[in-house]
């Protein structure tokens, strides 16, 4: 059986997008494959912010995860299981810093910093041995991180070039065409998690806070008798709300005014979400058994990634 790996960074609150483009496919992908499904904890910490937020991000994180029933998926914290963080180092005595510096996304989260992480110049490196120690045979990744999976691929095929073959080399394919969600205030940008909040569904956010973003969604001013139709290039808002409306089960048919699409969105997102707010409650009042969820996922991930690891010092001269 083939191996699936998804980290999540716990930089914010999971999205209507995060779902949509990348929960819903994780889940149908534990029926093919022997899923890995991570929090990267130590990703976040790329960027500045408290503790206390952090933890509160990495605890909805975990629970929502099991609330979106990846039960069937080995899930771990990706700073429980150390391997990660010493193959980063290890890789780093093969990268350099010329490679590094041309990564497009450090490039644009450290533009007008002061001061910028150096673990935020390093993190592509910990990203590749997040991948490395898999053995991963395919990475589906879309092309905000295919930059940083090519590198992984360099960085595996140069250690095993010097030091001898001790990595899977990862193909790079094209993920399934999942649904691409926009941000609701401004449709012409994706809906995040790191986002401003305003056009933004959060998983957890009650029936009344969505129907209040949905009601406030940009639209545009055609009145015509079909209004209510898809053109990403010219009605971006419109196309997103049909979007949403489809992936989440509703149906646009007989609907020909934008008031009449927003309730029928509001309440296809309502009951999309009401299940997983359900299961999310019974999970949230008993966080032992998601730590200890967390704990076996950790425990499996530590045996599968020791050889590699060990294998990769060995190849090393440590
Ligand atoms: P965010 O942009 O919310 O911080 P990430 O960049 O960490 O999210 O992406 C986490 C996963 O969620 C990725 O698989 C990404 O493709 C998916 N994803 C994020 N935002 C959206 C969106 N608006 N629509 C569809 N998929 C999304
Ligand atoms: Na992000």
């Amino acid at each position: 059986m083939s191996r699936r790996l998804s980290l999540l960074t716990p930089s914010g609150r999971l999205t209507l997008g995060n779902l949509l483009g990348a929960l819903r496919p994780m889940r149908a992908a534990q029926a093919e494959a022997d899923c890995f499904y991570g929090i990267s904890d130590l990703h976040a910490l790329t960027m500045p912010r408290s503790p206390d937020t952090l933890r509160a991000a990495i605890a909805e994180q975990a629970t929502l995860l099991l609330a979106a029933r990846l039960d069937g998926s080995t899930l771990f914290r990706q700073s429980h299981v150390p391997a990660h963080a010493e193959l980063a180092f290890l890789l780093e005595c093969v990268a350099t810093t010329g490679e590094l510096g041309r990564m497009i996304q450090f490039k644009e989260k450290s533009r007008r910093r002061e001061s910028v992480r150096s673990s935020l110049f390093t993190y592509p490196v910990l990203m590749a041995a997040d991948i490395l120690l898999y053995s991963a045979e395919q990475v589906p990744v879309g092309d905000d991180q295919r930059q940083h999976v090519e590198l992984a691929r360099d960085l595996a095929l140069r250690f095993n070039t010097t030091y001898g073959p001790v990595f899977t080399v990862p193909e790079i394919t094209v993920p399934p065409a999942g649904a691409r969600v926009m941000d609701l205030a401004e449709p012409t940008r994706k809906m995040s998690k790191s986002g401003p909040g305003a056009g933004s569904i959060a998983l957890l956010d009650p029936p009344d806070v969505v129907r209040r973003k949905v009601a406030r969604a940009v639209t545009d001013s055609d009145t015509g008798l079909d209004a209510v139709r898809t053109d990403r290039a010219t009605k971006p808002g419109v196309t997103n709300l049909l979007e949403i409306l489809a992936a989440c089960g509703g149906s646009a048919e007989g609907i020909t005014t934008y008031g009449a699409l927003k309730a029928a969105v509001a309440d296809a997102v309502v009951a999309e979400l009401a299940p997983l707010q359900e299961r999310y409650r019974e999970l949230a009042a008993d966080p032992a058994h998601v730590d200890e969820v967390y704990r076996r996922g950790a425990e499996r991930c530590r045996e599968v990634t020791a050889p590699v690891l060990a294998a990769a010092r060995d190849a090393m001269g440590l």
